[in-house]
């Protein structure tokens, strides 16, 4: 099997063509040679800097103050990957990176939809906005490149494997594989994680009983002090919901293949060149293999349980050759920083409703999704604040630059981070201050809104 060119060649517009959309000979260069900088001894030693990117974020929170849960727990995920595999800060262009994969993700979206396929060309707003935040991307990853050449020493971290490895026939990366490789880290290792936890952190704040066992759990573990990557096999509870968050809201929702020749497959013959659709989301709700598939329950994921779960029935990670190389690094840093932020606040959704999905690149909320921090004195101090974030040095990429002379529009605009983490008013795009993103109404949220059908099993199709 091959991937899909349809799907791919979307995505390659703006990932370029890095690990996730190239094919063989390059595909498997380039698998061997970064598969370094994911093995478990690696993944290890970038635990601190998730932990630090948690307590970064929480840092900025205040008692009872309401956020966006997506883009906060996106720029976790984003600090979180930047910091292990670039070994800098990107927590200051956090903002446009959101904005740039929300517009990246609703050119998807309507691409996916739209009966007719627009030529690239075409002048149509969707295709502007997509172009820009393409280059809004090219230029935080472009900052990342520049950042590190200016000493271009070892620092043992992804990037520098890139910049300065050699292949096997002696040969260096070049400009353009350097940048594709970095996008795609970049996309692929911060969007799907920031999703999976708004997930558990939403399906946790509507399951109290269940928080309640896992808080218990984590203060039993870790009894006020950091986690560390040693932790998460006792913390068993905690990965029991990620996983179950996973199979719920597998972030990679759908992928495709492109058969190079022809295969039988539950007694139906396919030519050769059949395009094939592969959707977690829909085998994770095989009622045969998980029963209740609607049911928020991660005590499926106990070992005597799970031992029944067949091998691909659940695959939010892929499978194959072409699986996730970061499934540790992803599982890793979702046990610490779910766990880092359990141990130090609890969240109250704002709106009961369930959340409405959008169809993708990734399985994303189709408006924004808050929660009222409430911060937790920690059992061993009693103190709200009693953790700071570790000394790393982590260097600060400047903020994107334009070249001179450079004809790149100007940087997507920003709203005030203020705006949206503000405990006053609701920030602008709200669902409950009638904004531009607003998805719904005071009267939906009293009467339930009849569009929000999510758990039966209907939506990001
Ligand atoms: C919850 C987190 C994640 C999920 C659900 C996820 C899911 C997936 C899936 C389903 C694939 C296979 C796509 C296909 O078969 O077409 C994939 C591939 C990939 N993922 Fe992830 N991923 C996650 C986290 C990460 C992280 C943290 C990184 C990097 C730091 C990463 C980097 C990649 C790359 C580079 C590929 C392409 C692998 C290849 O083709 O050799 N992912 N991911």
């Amino acid at each position: 099997m091959r991937k899909d060119d349809g799907l791919f060649d979307l995505i390659r517009r703006a990932l370029g063509n890095g690990l996730v959309t190239s094919e063989d000979p390059l595909w498997r260069r380039q698998r061997k040679f970064m598969a370094h900088a994911f093995t478990p001894a690696r993944v290890e030693q970038y635990a601190d800097k998730m932990v630090d990117a948690a307590l970064g974020t929480l840092s900025q929170w205040s008692e009872g103050q309401s956020v966006e849960l997506h883009e906060e727990m996106a720029e976790i995920a984003l600090e979180a990957v930047s910091n292990a595999l670039f070994d800098l800060s990107l927590r200051r262009q956090a903002h446009n990176v959101f904005r740039s994969m929300h517009a990246i993700g609703d050119f998807f979206v309507e691409a996916f939809a739209s009966p007719i396929a627009l030529p690239h060309w075409w002048p149509s707003p969707r295709n502007f906005r997509f172009i820009r935040a393409c280059r809004e991307m090219d230029s935080v990853v472009e900052g990342i490149i520049e950042e590190r050449r200016k000493d271009n020493h070892d620092r043992g971290d992804l990037l520098s494997a890139l910049l300065l490895g050699v292949h096997e026939n002696g040969e260096h990366m070049s400009e353009k594989q350097v940048r594709d490789e970095c996008m795609t880290m970049l996309i692929a290792g911060h969007e799907t994680t920031g999703l999976t936890l708004m997930y558990a952190i939403d399906l946790l704040a509507r399951h109290p009983e269940i928080e309640t066992r896992v808080r218990e759990e984590i203060d039993q573990v870790l009894g006020g002090r950091r986690a560390t990557a040693s932790d998460l096999d006792s913390l068993t509870l905690t990965m029991q919901v990620i996983k179950e968050a996973l199979r719920l809201y597998p972030p990679a929702w759908m992928t495709a293949r492109v058969l190079i020749e022809e295969t039988e497959i539950g007694g139906y013959s396919l030519p050769e060149g059949s395009a094939l659709m592969f959707s977690p989301w829909v085998t994770h709700r095989d009622p045969h293999v998980f029963p209740n598939p609607e049911t928020f329950d991660p005590d499926r994921w106990s070992p005597e349980r799970a031992a029944n779960i067949p091998k691909f029935a659940f695959f939010p990670f892929g499978a194959g050759p072409r699986a996730c190389i970061g499934n540790h690094f992803a599982m890793t840093k979702l046990g610490l920083i779910l766990a880092t932020l359990l141990q130090r606040c609890r969240f109250e959704l704002v709106s009961q409703a369930p959340i409405r999905l959008g169809v993708s690149a990734t399985l994303r909320p189709a408006h924004e999704v808050y929660a009222r921090v409430h911060m937790r004195a920690t059992r061993r101090s009693g103190m709200r604040r009693p953790f700071r974030s570790s000394p790393h040095a982590a260097v600060r990429v400047p903020a994107v630059r334009a070249r001179s002379g450079s004809s790149r529009p100007a940087p997507i605009s920003s709203i005030p981070r203020g705006a949206r983490r503000s405990s006053v008013a609701q920030p602008p795009g709200c669902p409950f201050s009638g904004g531009e993103a607003s998805a719904r109404t005071a009267s939906d949220r009293e009467q339930g809104d009849p569009r929000d059908d999510s758990r039966r099993g209907s939506k990001g199709q």
